[in-house]
């Protein structure tokens, strides 16, 4: 089979600023777990770390709430929405557990997930259905073969119920890299008069975002995956209609006094003493990457999940769940392997090859999903196939 050529400039242009310790030997194929944010971003946290640590007074007391309205405010241009919509958070499973904790489900009420739901997100519904004696969750099992959208909001809605009243469902899902149609989900879920939760901690910076657009109910992220902010950023997006609902899940002041939390969001800016300088420098994230340019830097991550996805096909034979088609996916692709042990497949590419990406268990077989990021190139992913060459 042959492949196109794959442009190394952004790997040449943007690689170095990751810094690898004595890890440079490393292959890391993994952004999608956890994404090592670039140096400026790293410095940027420092110097909020270094401000906050030496004049705490000044810091907490002047400077941290203009600075988290200020870096809010980016992110909300970022991700198209008023600012007054968001809140950050720690990250996506903090901003899930926020909306199981704020949706006021009944008993007789039911949630409905999908089979590619990321298992914490399975996890939190379980318990938030359990502690108020409701069905546990209902859960749509998509196509083995997705071809198209309406295949996927077939299956999701020919799972649903009458007392149906919230549908949890993954931008791009964590086992298997799919990029869900959301919109259609969201359509068709309003139309059936249900709530919509995104969970969508692999979108920002993978997908261009327009959370109005999409229609949403609440939408769930982190920043830490691949808009390579620091560890610890986050977000969650109510609409307008659900805020007067959402608690937090610690209450402390909200704004500093003598200010008065006044909105949903305010809640969120002072929970108890912390250290938030993964927040405060969300902006220099988004600054990296319009320095990168957005779209190219899909278009490098896509080219090389395309490449991985093609080698690995090649490799196993095994076909993936979905076309070849950037509708699906973009810097991170999934690809079936054969039969056999997970952990033990994972820890050999790491321990004989330095090679860092997971191998999943899922749905009853086993999975590879490999991340593109600035940092990787075209002989990470031959790497990666002659690794598996030997040891498959
Ligand atoms: C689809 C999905 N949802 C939620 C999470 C949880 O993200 P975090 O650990 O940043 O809260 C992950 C993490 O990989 C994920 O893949």
């Amino acid at each position: 089979m042959s492949h196109a050529k794959i442009d190394d400039s952004l790997w040449e242009r943007w690689h170095s600023q990751w810094d690898w310790g004595t890890g440079e030997t490393l292959t890391y194929l993994n952004h999608g777990s956890f994404g090592p944010p670039p140096r400026p971003v790293q410095e940027a946290r420092r110097q909020w770390q270094q401000r906050l640590d030496r004049q705490p007074m000044d810091f907490f007391m002047r400077t941290y709430e203009p600075s988290w309205l200020a870096a809010r405010e980016r992110l909300a241009q970022f991700v198209g929405v008023d600012p007054h919509d968001l809140a950050f958070v720690e990250n996506a499973t903090a901003a899930m557990n926020v909306v199981a904790d704020s949706m006021g489900l009944a008993a007789d009420d039911e949630v409905l997930l999908t089979d590619h739901e990321y298992g914490a997100v399975q996890r939190i519904w379980q318990r938030a259905t359990a502690a108020i004696g409701a069905r546990e969750p209902r859960v749509a099992r998509l196509p083995e073969r997705i071809e198209a959208a309406e295949q996927v909001v077939d299956a999701i809605f020919s799972a649903a119920g009458p007392r149906t009243r919230l549908v949890v469902v993954s931008h791009i899902t964590s086992p298997t890299a799919i990029t869900l149609p959301v919109e259609a989900i969201v359509r068709e879920a309003h139309r059936r008069g249900m709530l919509v939760c995104v969970d969508g901690p692999h979108a920002p910076a993978q997908l261009p975002l327009d959370l109005p657009g999409l229609g949403c109910d609440f939408y769930c992220a982190s920043l830490h995956k691949w808009l390579s902010a620091p560890f610890g950023s986050g977000f969650l997006y109510v609409r307008r209609e659900h805020q007067s609902r959402i608690v937090t899940p610690q209450l402390s002041w909200g704004r500093l006094l003598p200010n008065r939390p006044e909105t949903w969001s305010d809640e969120f800016i002072w929970s108890g003493t912390r250290d938030p300088s993964a927040w405060l420098a969300v902006p220099a994230a988004i600054d990296f990457l319009r320095q990168v340019g957005e779209e190219p830097f899909r278009t490098h991550g896509y080219e090389l999940a395309t490449y991985a996805r093609a080698r690995l096909a090649e490799l196993t034979g095994l076909t993936p769940i979905t076309p070849d088609d950037r509708q699906w996916y973009t810097c991170m692709a999934h690809a079936p392997l054969p039969p056999g042990d997970s952990v033990g497949l994972q820890r050999e590419l790491w321990q004989r090859y330095a090679i860092e990406v997971p191998i999943v268990s899922w749905n009853n077989r086993r999975w590879i999903r490999v991340s593109c990021h600035l940092y990787n190139r075209r002989a990470d992913i031959d790497r990666l196939i002659a690794a598996l060459e030997q040891v498959l």
